[in-house]
């Protein structure tokens, strides 16, 4: 969706989410879209996004009208990440011709207020006390936390019947191909390492975030009103190339399994995880490497 200039950004993880995109333009469910539009109330809302990362949803919005006027807070437990969302999205709005100011907070693009909001979810919702928000959003992020115990709060940040879109909340399913003899005891231990992380002392991840977030938005009050699936998928085209920097995705992913598999040669043998990962890296580097990712959308409406 955009370019990225890897220099002025201080992480690779940064780098991750800039490659990211173009994955997530290509999944994120167009019927649930279609019902987030539909729901979006008119004017100018305030538009609360958690673990907004480099802010790449904000910049998506704005190039698919959905937002366009209004104040727009990116929240985000990483600091360094957020100060690279500040530069990034002004070197895309200035990439688009749009109008854009940096503010000591955020910066202004046309007539949206972004605002920069430094906190870890679970403090913010205990110590939330600002005005609701109007639209609240969480991409690729549910699965990074404990959603049983901090849905009602984040409904809470809602206006009564305010609007939630929750999207790519990965569900139970990794598929690399060519198919290769460990696939399923490295996916079986990396879900086991997602079911058990702890992060910021916290319980943070599920690795059927997705399908569980039907019943526990319907226990809090909020049914989905639309769902779909928002699968990764990811190709090299037919020159043997990956589209923008999704082969630095890729490599990303495999690092992620290695980082969280390394350490565990109790759930998978030091030279089986090796092996694996050797032949995952050489099929990448080819681009034969296929990956996809069983995810799902919800957009709703917090309880009246
Ligand atoms: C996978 S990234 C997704 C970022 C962005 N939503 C996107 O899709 O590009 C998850 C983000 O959530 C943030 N995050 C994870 N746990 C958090 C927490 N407990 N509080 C606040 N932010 C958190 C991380 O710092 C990271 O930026």
């Amino acid at each position: 969706m955009t370019s990225f200039d890897e220099a002025s950004m201080t992480s690779g993880y940064a780098r991750y989410l800039a490659a990211k995109t173009t994955v997530d333009d290509r999944a994120l469910n167009q019927h649930v879209l279609a019902g987030l539009r539909r729901l979006m109330p008119a004017g100018a809302p305030k538009v609360l996004e958690v673990g907004a990362g480099l802010g790449t949803m904000v910049a998506r919005l704005m190039d698919w009208d959905v937002v366009g006027a209004g104040e727009y807070i990116l929240l985000d437990a990483d600091r360094p990440l957020l100060d690279d969302s500040r530069r990034w999205l002004h070197d895309w709005a200035a990439a688009r011709g749009l109008r854009s100011d940096l503010r000591p907070d955020g910066l202004q693009v046309g007539d949206l207020r972004v605002r920069l909001e430094h906190a870890e979810l679970g403090r913010y919702l205990e110590a939330a006390s600002g005005a609701p928000a109007g639209v609240l959003i969480a991409n690729a992020v549910l699965d990074l936390v404990d959603v049983p115990a901090v849905l009602p709060g984040l409904l809470r940040l809602l206006v009564p019947g305010g609007v939630y879109w929750f999207t790519i909340n990965y569900d139970g399913e990794s598929v690399f191909e060519p198919g290769h003899p460990h696939d399923g005891q490295v996916m079986q231990a990396y879900h086991r390492d997602m079911d058990e992380r702890v992060r910021y002392g916290r319980p943070a991840g599920d690795s059927r975030t997705g399908r569980r977030l039907f019943h526990q938005l319907r226990s809090a009050g909020a049914p989905a009103l639309a769902a779909g699936s928002s699968d990764w998928v990811v190709s090299a085209g037919p020159d043997g190339n990956y589209p923008g920097d999704e082969a630095y995705f890729l490599r990303s992913i495999l690092n992620t399994i290695e980082n969280a598999l390394r350490s565990r040669p109790d759930r998978v043998e030091p030279a089986d995880l090796a092996s694996w990962l050797a032949v995952r890296g050489r099929q990448l580097a080819a681009g034969e490497l296929v990956y996809i990712a069983h995810q799902l959308d919800f957009a709703g409406r917090a309880p009246g």
